[in-house]
């Protein structure tokens, strides 16, 4: 099968009115990324070469995400929808390239697995003309049901076109078909609108198949994969399943995670083996984590590369560039932003640390900020290795810290300092003997004067 060649037709031209948003439906995001996008990943993980996007709602937008999420697809606008066949022949020119197999599909069914679609173009290189991927709701209402005989798919009936007998059946269209190239075209021309709804049904293509002696059959594929979003509830409800796999896969693939239902995973979170995940963990998108990497309860991770060995949080926060090499560690109440932590430096208590480097070995005490910004550009802060900064210290960027340089704590340091030096930037410490004592009497009668003054000395 693996020489077939594959197309993937993804239908994202409707509306999505449920979700009642201003953002065409199929561009609301499971974990970081559009739900089309899941669409066009599944296509290409079951070998599809080429993808076509049917778009029409906001096609636009549409096609900036499309550029963004899947550089090779091609968009093909559905100016009218006019049923889910008519939508198919939208992308006419690629199908007509010659393709072996065609697999629609739907870009509100962001759960497909490759598996299914795999399943499918297996029927069609065994020699069936038309695969339909069938699932098992709990509640098939509303769903087009699947009436087979002998092993054969002879026809699809739409929920409302449906007898007693057929309203029984559990076996539902999932929406998805494997079509043969060599016949596709042919077969979608060949449906009409002749039904309740006026719609060009894709659906029909099944009985039209058949008429003409070609092979159609079913798959099954599980409802979660199937599962199709109209509304809010419902793309939550995916979230949480596709969280829960990939959460699955992490532990399996060697990564700890103490409480997973705690721990939310980006599109493309990686993280080595042997790495702890403590609870309430969230990754946003582009977070690299190595092995043996301990990353401690509520840190928020996003664009952040994590090595071996680190120690992240309780409560850190880290932003996009944050680049914490071997055995770093970044404590509680840390941000840290467009900054290389070397490898074995300490960033522990209460700091900022933006646009940065901080030198390998390197000490931060608790509450240094970098002053990065000024109001109208950023400035660059670099700590050479084995510096030591004092707890509450300011670095006013543009700043360099010297090897092994060392910073009084409460500084705010303007100037650069050099390796090994010491560095004060705040005033010295005056102690005035007995001064302390003789203020504390001054205020005690001042303040028994007052209120004998007022009357109110009871
Ligand atoms: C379709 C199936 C039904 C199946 C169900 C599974 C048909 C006729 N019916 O019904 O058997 O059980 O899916 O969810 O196929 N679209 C377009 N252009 C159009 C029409 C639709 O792009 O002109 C897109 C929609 O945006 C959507 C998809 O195709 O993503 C499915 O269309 P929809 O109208 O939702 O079909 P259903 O009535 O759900
Ligand atoms: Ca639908």
């Amino acid at each position: 099968m693996s020489q077939r060649t594959c197309l993937s037709v993804i239908l994202a031209a409707g509306e999505g009115t449920r979700m009642k948003s201003a953002l065409p439906k199929v561009l609301h995001q499971i974990a970081g990324l559009p739900m089309v996008a899941h669409v066009v990943k599944a296509a290409e993980a079951a070998g599809a070469s080429g993808v076509a996007l049917v778009i029409g709602h906001g096609a636009d937008e549409m096609r900036k995400t499309a550029a963004k999420f899947a550089p090779e697809a091609e968009t093909f606008v559905q100016e009218k929808r006019l049923g889910t066949a008519h939508a198919v022949i939208a992308a006419r020119a690629a199908i007509s390239k010659g393709y072996d197999d065609v697999l629609v599909m739907f870009g509100d069914t962001p759960l497909i697995d490759a598996d299914a679609l795999t399943v499918a173009r297996l029927r069609l290189a065994e020699g069936a003309a038309v695969v339909v991927i069938g699932f098992r709701p709990p509640n098939p209402t509303g769903y087009g049901r699947l009436i087979e005989k002998g092993g054969k798919l002879i026809a699809i009936r739409e929920e409302k076109d449906c007898s007693e007998e057929e309203r029984k059946i559990g076996f539902c269209n999932a929406g998805m078909m494997a079509v043969a190239g060599a016949h596709a075209l042919k077969l979608l021309d060949a449906v009409d609108n002749k039904n309740a709804k006026g719609e060009y049904y894709l659906t029909d293509i099944v009985e039209i198949a058949g008429a003409q002696g070609l092979d159609v059959v079913a798959t099954e594929a599980s409802f979660e994969s199937a599962l199709g979003i109209n509304n809010r509830a419902e793309l939550a409800q995916a979230e949480a399943i596709w969280q829960q796999r990939r959460r699955h896969e992490a532990m399996l693939s060697g990564v700890t995670l103490i409480a997973p239902e705690t721990v939310y995973f980006s599109h493309d979170t990686e993280i080595g083996a042997d790495t702890i995940i403590e609870p309430n963990v969230w990754f946003g998108p582009g977070v690299m984590v190595a092995s043996g990497a301990k990353i401690h309860a509520f840190s928020h991770i996003e664009g952040a590369t994590i090595a071996s060995s680190c120690d992240v949080g309780p409560f850190a926060r880290l932003r996009p560039g944050a680049d914490l090499r071997n055995k770093a560690k970044v404590g509680n109440f840390c941000e840290v932003k467009q900054a290389v932590i070397e490898e074995g430096a300490k960033v522990n208590h209460l700091t900022y640390i933006g646009d940065a480097r901080v030198g390998a070995g390197a000490n931060i005490g608790a509450g240094t900020i970098t002053c990065n910004y000024d109001g109208y550009s950023k400035f660059f802060t670099d700590i050479g290795e084995g510096a030591f900064i004092g707890s509450n210290s300011s670095l006013v960027a543009p700043v360099t810290i010297g090897n092994g340089g060392y910073i009084a704590s409460g500084s705010v340091i303007t100037e650069s300092v050099p390796d090994d030096a010491l560095a004060f930037g705040r005033a010295r410490q005056k102690t005035i003997p007995g001064k302390g004592k003789e203020l504390r009497e001054r205020f005690a009668s001042a303040a028994a004067a007052k209120k004998k003054a007022a009357g109110t000395d009871h």
